[in-house]
């Protein structure tokens, strides 16, 4: 019986730090509306040509580094993303090719902030069946270049950062509880909120003609639409409803749980999770202040940092949650 688990953590975010007093002019906006609403205090923002799969080429090596394996032992690539390099290909073609990785397999996967969670049910599932014995699974965002970044879109474009986070999901026999495995993942999807959150354009559900047209750029469609409240009130509702279901069909109690790593969207959706489910603050490792929403490489970003910061260690229990376009959501439980 095979078992998978995570041998490596990488990530990276481009150097270009932008406050939220960097943002205040051209958005019309506040460093005190951004903080008090959503938690933010920067974010990071590519610089000239550098695309999604160049910060998940820097997350993967240092992936590949920290889990002692050469490049060439990656049997398959798996790519979360909702701001890929191009329409298509997949990122994850682009990002098998600048690893110099010919021939494997490389999945690019459309699940939002939810990406990296339905990602790892692929790794896992991958890995326990035997198909594959290493898996580089990676979530990568460039969001600064598919925001409105002027003041018509600053609801939006003060809450997203770009970056990237990468793991390794490699292959084991089944042990103990207490050693390092995945352990549980509960993922779902609603589409019936698909427009509460989204980007319409370029896109073949827009008319009898083309996919993108000069009036669907005047009005605005290539860029993110949200309905704030909507996504705010789903989130803490879907976040705390699975990851409350997850551990109870484990077994395991919030006081089991080691550290929770969730979704960065809002510190407020967050904290409302942690009050819901009885969770101490100190339990629950946020990122959001230093990066915004990252939202595919939310996950892996804040496992790196949480290894940094001494937070995460080997065995210890780690419970995630997540939300995001699509409606999607889900969680997980690993031991780490
Ligand atoms: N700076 C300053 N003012 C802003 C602003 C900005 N960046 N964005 C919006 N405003 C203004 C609005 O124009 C509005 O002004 P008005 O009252 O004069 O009309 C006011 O702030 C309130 O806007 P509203 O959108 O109702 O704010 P909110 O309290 O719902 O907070 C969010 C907005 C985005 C912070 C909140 O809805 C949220 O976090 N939602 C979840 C978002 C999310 O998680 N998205 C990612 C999903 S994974």
């Amino acid at each position: 019986m095979w078992q998978s688990y995570i041998s490596g953590v990488g990530a990276y975010v481009p150097e270009r730090s932008l406050t939220n007093f960097d943002l205040e002019e051209s958005l019309d906006t506040s460093d005190e509306w951004i903080q008090q609403r959503t938690g933010i205090v920067k974010r990071h923002w590519v610089e000239g040509g550098v695309a999604t799969s160049d910060l998940a080429l820097k997350a993967s090596e240092e992936a590949l580094s920290s889990a002692g394996l050469k490049k060439e032992d990656i049997d398959c690539i798996i790519f979360a993303t909702l701001s890929p390099d191009h329409d298509f290909p997949g990122s994850g073609c682009f990002l098998q090719a600048k690893l110099g990785l010919e021939g494997i397999p490389a999945f690019d996967i459309r699940q939002q902030c939810t990406g990296y969670l339905y990602g790892l049910s692929m790794a896992d599932s991958f890995i326990k069946s035997g198909v594959y014995k290493n898996v580089l699974l990676v979530g990568a965002e460039v969001h600064s270049k598919g925001l409105d970044r002027t003041p018509e879109g600053r609801n939006v474009a003060v809450l997203f950062g770009d970056g990237a986070g990468a793991t390794i999901l490699s292959r084991k026999e089944a042990g103990a509880d207490t050693e390092s495995h995945i352990i549980a993942y509960d993922l779902h999807a609603d589409g019936q909120h698909a427009k509460e959150l989204w980007v319409a354009a370029p896109g073949t559900g827009n008319g009898p003609d083309h996919r993108l047209s000069p009036a669907m750029l005047e009005e605005k469609l290539h860029y993110p639409f949200m309905n704030g409240r909507q996504v705010f009130m789903h989130a803490v509702k879907r976040m705390a409803e699975s990851l409350t279901n997850t551990l109870k069909k484990n077994n395991v109690t919030v006081d089991d749980v080691d550290l929770f790593l969730f979704h960065q969207a809002n510190l407020r959706i967050n904290d409302k999770v942690g009050e819901m489910m009885g969770i101490p603050a100190e339990k629950v490792f946020n990122t959001i202040q230093d990066y915004g929403n990252t939202t595919a490489a939310t996950i892996p970003l804040g496992m790196r940092d949480a290894v940094k910061a001494g937070k995460l260690e080997k065995g210890m229990l780690v419970g995630m949650a997540a939300f995001g376009s699509g409606f999607t959501w889900g969680s997980g439980l690993m031991r780490y």
